[in-house]
């Protein structure tokens, strides 16, 4: 075998960093990928997102000969284990869609050889590794399916990866076996369990975590509608005090994970997961709760409003499903003009930060990036559901 791994989606999120981390532990990798201007970018050296400690790791990867990256299907054949790490999207109408993981599987088939392994790495809907592993055994060749769910935080991938045990599943005892000797190399430790089990440990994380923002969002709502600070709440709260110690900040909760795994999981259990469809409407609304805050005291519609940070979350170049594009919508169906900053992402409708705020009669912070901290405000009214800039976060006090 040319490869030890082949990392399909191998310049993602999440394919990449595994690529990276496999390929600096001595691993002979093949990150293939469809994206040709992701592969051309990354085979010359650059991440094509912002990942921490991407560039050395990317570098060393490249000068150690260890790391391909290309976007021919053929390095499927020559690996002996297979990382499949593609993107898992809920539909329109917020179901799950097997299509992608299918198409892919299908697409592959012709390079799947016998004995190699074939790792899930992807979030799925309960099932579906079940389903590729039946795909496998009836049109395929004899190889083993495991899946072994991704769970860094997007941007700390690399980081994470050495810190975090690896939950690790298959359906077969030597398939375990092998998911289990690929991901020990991090010696984060590994934890087995069946597939099933796996698949729900993952959308349990992420809809848990969904959660929990939610109800910081609440929080922060009902403490607002009565002219109360959340962050004065929050510091009473959790100061001193183990039990409450993780209640979040208020803030956009978006992103291209935990709302749609939230989702997989209502549909998983027959749109009953109510705790998981409230927190949707909370999160989902609170752009739309800002907005009707301000309408009742600013007349909006003479003013310009400026959103500092269109990322879905602090210091990410990521605007994927970001809730700051949802408060911009909103805001351009009532105020005079709406003008948007942010330092990562891009867009060509974005404006310089002096720009934006010289401009703004009203800044509304859309993504908490460590930079706005150094921005000096002066007087300028800010909308800080996350209280970044340590003012506190109440709307139109
Ligand atoms: N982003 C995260 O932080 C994160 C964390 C944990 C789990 N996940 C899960 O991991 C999966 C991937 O997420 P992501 O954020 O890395 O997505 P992404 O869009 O960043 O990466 C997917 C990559 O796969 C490539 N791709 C798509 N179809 C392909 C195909 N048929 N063959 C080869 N390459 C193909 C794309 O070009 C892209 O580079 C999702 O299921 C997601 O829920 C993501």
């Amino acid at each position: 075998m040319q490869f030890d791994v082949c990392v399909i989606g191998g310049c993602g999120h999440v394919g990449l960093p595994l690529a990276l981390c496999f390929a600096n532990e001595g691993r002979r990798v093949a990150g293939f990928d469809v994206n040709s201007d992701a592969v051309a970018a990354v085979a010359g050296g650059q991440m094509p997102f912002q990942e921490e400690g991407g560039e050395e790791s990317l570098s060393a990867a490249l000068a150690s000969g260890n790391l391909r990256i290309c976007d021919d299907p053929e390095v499927i054949s020559s690996a002996r284990d297979i990382i499949l790490t593609i993107g898992t999207p809920v539909d329109r109408h917020l179901n799950p869609s097997f299509a992608a993981i299918q198409a892919a599987v299908e697409d592959y088939l012709p390079y799947f050889r016998n004995g190699q392994l074939l790792v899930l790495r992807s979030t799925v809907y309960p099932g579906t590794s079940e389903r590729v592993y039946n795909v496998i055994r009836s049109e395929g060749p004899q190889m083993f399916v495991a899946f072994c769910p991704e769970r860094i935080a997007q941007g700390q991938a690399i980081r994470e990866t050495y810190q975090m045990p690896q939950i690790v599943s298959a359906f077969s005892d030597e398939g375990m076996a092998r998911a289990r000797e690929l991901f020990e190399v991090f010696g984060g430790g590994i934890i087995e369990l069946a597939p099933l089990e796996a698949e729900l440990c993952k959308l349990f994380t992420n809809s848990y975590r969904y959660i929990k923002f939610a109800v910081a969002n609440q929080f922060y709502a009902i403490a607002n509608d009565h002219g109360v600070d959340y962050y004065r709440l929050r510091e009473a709260i959790t100061k001193d005090y183990p039990r409450a110690s993780d209640l979040p900040s208020a803030g956009f909760a978006a992103g291209p994970c935990l709302f749609k795994d939230t989702m997989q999981l209502g549909s998983f259990y027959n749109n009953s997961f109510f705790l998981g469809h409230a927190a949707m409407l909370i999160n989902e609304g609170l752009p739309g709760y800002i907005v009707g805050c301000l309408r009742r005291s600013l007349p909006l519609r003479e003013m310009t409003v400026g959103i500092l940070g269109m990322a879905f979350k602090a210091d990410s170049d990521d605007a994927r499903d970001s809730l700051a594009y949802k408060l911009r919508k909103i805001l351009e169906l009532e105020c005079k003009e709406v003008v948007t900053t942010d330092p990562y992402v891009s867009d060509e409708r974005l404006l310089p930060l002096e720009e934006v705020v010289e401009r703004s009669d009203l800044l509304i912070v859309g993504a908490p990036h460590s930079v706005y901290r150094e921005v000096d405000l002066q007087d300028q009214e800010v909308v800080d559901i996350w209280n970044c800039f340590g003012r506190g976060g109440l709307i139109c006090p």
